[in-house]
């Protein structure tokens, strides 16, 4: 036990480590990308844990990490594998991998400047360069979340101190509502439900055939909020909606904000990274004139998971989200640098800028725009070879790099076929509900996926989908 102890604080041990399972990782990806090998096999709870000797293992320690490690990587989604299209989780570039490990060795908890100097003076950097990106230039301010769930709850904190000051101690007021597009991403209602004016507050914006707000019916559930005596919380528009990354019209919707004097959140968690390239920019033109923007670092920049930026554009706004003082962290105001405690509802967190920094680091700007264009190109050419199998109907076609489509109109055929490409393991694929029907939805994620990749996955879809269903 106690030479256990000794290793687990050895320079060897992580030097020595850290070869091996840098070895086993590389061999891990390596395979993933030539396609050996299922992208994902499902094992059940109790195989997974009898595979890791699970109960020994945590009693008695002494374990070999490598091939506890080997059963880790046999039981994951293997997202390197040109196979693999989403969720919306991003193949890591693999600069932010090795980000993940010299937080894990620094482990600086960033609650406080001092609990992490480097890692808050790059997430002020990265905030800062990302607020010129989108055209705020100066002005603004803003934080990084471990996520867009919690991105979008730390932006709409923040204009909730601004359009209903006071909130944070006396609770809300009654009567405020978020207009938001039908295809918002779930978190802004549970955003809606903890910010206390309840899932029945969210007043949902009409779309068109293509998932994007209709500006029209924009002004017309903001008569009728008005009409009921309510108040405007937030207007929330999508730059790249969940089910198929739609962009809403951010000028139209923002010129309207602007007119009426209401907060405009863009909710850029996926598609916000469009901002950053060269030939993609304009699906977010008008965003300039949003109060506030999330956009999530793991979904299209090429990090690892967690890793959301929040932008406010009103630095008092989100300045005066919390109140609380903790003697025990802020008690000296003669420190210097920033204290992101202050920012954020999370306390301790972790330098989840270090991944970001180390993708630009590796690739730069140029790199950064070309890797998300790769993907939105590939999502273009793959609904074209798609929309050429007169088996499949496509729904419209893809802005971002969301693709959804079915084979019939059945939405149990739909379902059918995505249970068995999955449960087969040679691809792996999500599902969507869109207006009441099932379709099939591919997430392009993996910039090694090519056009092979998707005539097979047609071809297999086309032969599924004309097996009988299996009795139940
Ligand atoms: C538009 C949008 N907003 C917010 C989120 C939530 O982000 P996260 O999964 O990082 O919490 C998602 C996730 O898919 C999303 O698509």
């Amino acid at each position: 036990m106690k030479d256990a102890l000794t290793t687990a604080l050895s320079p060897d041990f992580l030097e020595r480590e850290a070869a091996r399972l840098g070895a086993l990782l590389a061999d891990h990806v390596r395979s993933a990308q030539r396609r050996e090998g299922p992208v994902l096999v499902q094992r059940s709870i109790e195989e997974i844990l009898a595979a890791l000797d699970f109960d020994r293992t945590v009693a008695h320690g002494g374990a070999d990490l490598a091939a506890l490690v080997a059963t880790v990587l046999d039981n994951s989604n293997r997202l390197h594998h040109p196979r693999y299209f989403g969720h919306q989780v991003a193949v890591p570039m693999l600069s932010s991998s090795l980000a993940d490990l010299v937080h894990g060795v620094l482990n600086n908890g960033m609650a406080v400047y001092e609990m992490g100097p480097a890692g808050t003076a790059i997430e002020r950097g990265l905030l800062r360069w990302m607020r010129g990106k989108i055209g705020w230039g100066a002005e603004g301010d803003g934080v990084i979340t471990h996520g867009g769930s919690l991105g979008n709850l730390s932006a709409l904190l923040a204009c909730r101190e601004r359009v209903a000051p006071g909130s944070f101690k006396a609770g809300v007021p009654p009567g405020l509502v978020l207009l938001a597009s039908e295809a918002a991403h779930y978190s802004v209602a549970r955003a809606a439900a903890i910010l206390g004016l309840g899932v029945d507050a969210v007043v949902k914006v009409a779309v068109d055939d293509a998932l994007r707000i209709i500006p029209g019916a924009l002004s017309r559930a903001y008569e009728e909020v008005k009409r009921a005596g309510k108040r405007v919380l937030a207007v929330v528009a999508n730059a790249g909606a969940t089910p198929n990354g739609a962009f809403d019209p951010v000028r139209e919707i923002g010129a309207f904000c602007r007119r009426e004097g209401l907060w405009l959140h863009v909710d850029g968690a996926h598609g916000a990274a469009a901002r950053f390239t060269e030939r993609y920019r304009d699906l977010l033109d008008g965003v300039e004139l949003a109060d506030s923007l999330v956009c999530d670092m793991h979904k299209m920049l090429g990090t690892s998971t967690l890793a959301c930026a929040v932008l406010v554009r009103d630095p008092a706004a989100l300045a005066g989200t919390y109140e609380q003082y903790a003697p025990y962290l802020h008690g000296d105001d003669e420190r210097q640098g920033v204290d992101l405690s202050k920012l954020t509802f999370e306390c301790t967190k972790a330098q989840l800028s270090l991944k970001l920094f180390f993708n630009l680091a590796l690739v730069g700007e140029a790199g950064l725009s070309a890797h998300v264009e790769r993907l939105f190109d590939a999502a273009r050419r793959f609904h074209g070879l798609l929309a050429r199998r007169p088996a499949f109907e496509c729904f419209g076609a893809p802005q971002a790099n969301i693709l959804c489509f079915r084979i019939g109109r059945d939405s149990a055929t739909q379902d059918r076929v995505r249970r068995q490409i999955v449960e087969e393991g040679s691809f792996y694929i999500t599902r969507t509900t869109l207006r009441g029907e099932s379709w099939l939805r591919l997430v392009i994620m993996n910039p090694q996926t090519t056009d092979g990749d998707i005539e097979a996955l047609a071809a297999r879809i086309e032969a599924l989908a004309v097996e009988r269903a299996p009795p139940p």
